[in-house]
């Protein structure tokens, strides 16, 4: 059977028509979805009525659970497969994930084994705002000039949580968390092993610089490098209505959560509760081709 889509914007993104994810889904229809969320680097599907075990299980057809490492207070109680991005509780309490992704990021590119996807779930969204935004990285590397190609094609990256400049809403990370995510040098250009196509993998909320130099000439070719990606043509804005699932592939594009709405409103319609399951590749999959020149970086 053939899926029924449409392209979501021209940059990024196919809505899959007409799909219960709660029901049956056949391995053949897997690999369908599979191709697309290679070639576009987005899945929509409206209208979804998931439970936890639901949602697990969908994103569980393309690759184990990922722990979420560092941040294990977000996780939902009883399901720590589920990460809760929301700005507040059901009693109107302010949570810490409030202001998460305002930066643009591909998700645990931190990680020695980054992760190939998340699956995003709407429970709440606040009347105005509340968006996501995508970036298709494969479309920003092949825009790059050949020069800035050849330059960045072998050169290491160094990804680092504590790069993130948004932690103010949240506890400092314990010693434990930290030990768990040491910095990571990943590629800069890595390539998609289902579609071949090369994209780019450096984000300004991981990234730290680049293996070789100083910080002050990485952030030269760096920040140029974060401008051009999410240049407009190579995005799509998401609005969100309540039961969407977005589900992407860390691999094609970068992400971002603009504050288009103020988290810290106490107007009971301004809720924005977010479930992401967040997939990791199978211990055979060879998800990042270029994941064999990753290493773990020594403090000096
Ligand atoms: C995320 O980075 O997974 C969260 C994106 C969002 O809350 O819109």
């Amino acid at each position: 059977m053939t899926l029924k889509t449409r392209p979501l914007s021209n940059a990024v993104g196919t809505e899959i028509l007409g799909f219960d994810m709660a029901a049956p889904v056949s391995d053949e229809m897997i690999e369908e979805l599979k191709q697309h969320w290679a070639e576009t680097g987005l899945l929509l599907f409206k209208n979804q009525k998931l439970t936890p075990e639901q949602q697990i299980a969908f994103a569980r057809r393309f690759g184990p659970s990922a722990p979420t490492p560092g941040v294990t207070r977000y996780l939902l109680d009883g399901y720590p497969e589920l990460f809760v991005i929301a700005n507040r509780d059901a009693e109107g309490n302010l949570l810490e994930t409030r202001e998460t992704a305002r930066q643009w990021h591909s998700d645990h590119s931190f990680k020695i084994k980054p992760s190939t996807g998340s699956l995003l779930y709407c429970r709440k969204m606040p009347p105005v705002g509340g968006n996501t935004m995508y970036a298709n990285m494969n479309q920003a590397y092949d825009a790059l000039s050949d020069g800035m190609k050849e330059l960045i094609e072998n050169l290491m990256a160094v990804h680092d949580v504590d790069n993130v400049k948004d932690m103010k809403n949240r506890a400092p990370r314990t010693p434990e968390e930290r030990a768990s995510t040491p910095p990571i040098a990943h590629r800069m250009v890595i390539t998609h092993p289902v579609t071949g196509r090369k994209a780019l993998y450096v984000s300004e909320m991981f990234t730290d610089y680049i293996e070789g130099m100083t910080k002050e000439e990485s952030a030269t070719i760096l920040n140029y490098l974060f401008q051009h990606s999410v240049r407009p043509e190579f995005t799509y804005r998401h609005q969100w209505d309540i039961d969407d699932v977005l589900m992407w592939d860390n691999r094609v594009v970068m992400h971002f959560a603009p504050r288009d709405y103020d988290p810290n409103d106490p107007a009971p319609d301004n809720w924005r509760y977010m479930l992401r399951a967040t997939i990791d590749p199978w211990d055979d999959e060879n998800a990042f081709p270029e994941q064999e020149y990753s290493y773990k970086v020594t403090l000096g």
